[in-house]
């Protein structure tokens, strides 16, 4: 909490793949995915009870995705957060 952490490498490195493990779009052949208190994925099984939920709590702004042009970046970042699991603007942020 409070803190930027930034995953630099070099193209193809698997920054993107990383980011799409931990939301489950991608799922590893091995290795546990923990986020927060919570195993996500392990043994070569998803083993998050709720993805919807999951989902909800990782923002994710795609690479090759537009963004809404009428939207401040964070807005972009905060969109599913607030539509879809109706969270509050100051709370999403
Ligand atoms: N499901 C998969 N199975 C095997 N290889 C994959 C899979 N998904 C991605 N890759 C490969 O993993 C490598 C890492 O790709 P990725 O897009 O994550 O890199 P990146 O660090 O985001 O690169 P860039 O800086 O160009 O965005 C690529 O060679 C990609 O083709
Ligand atoms: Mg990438």
């Amino acid at each position: 909490t409070g803190k930027i952490v930034s995953i630099i490498g070099q193209s193809g490195g698997g920054k993107t793949t990383l980011m799409r493990c931990v939301n489950l779009l991608e799922r590893p052949d091995q290795g546990t995915i923990t986020v927060g208190d919570e195993t996500i994925f392990a043994d070569g099984e998803v083993a998050c009870r709720n993805l919807a939920k999951l989902r909800q709590r990782v923002g994710m702004v795609f690479q090759r995705f537009n963004l809404f042009p009428h939207l401040r970046a964070v807005e972009n970042v905060v969109l599913a957060q607030m539509h879809a699991a109706g969270i509050g603007e100051r709370e999403a942020v």
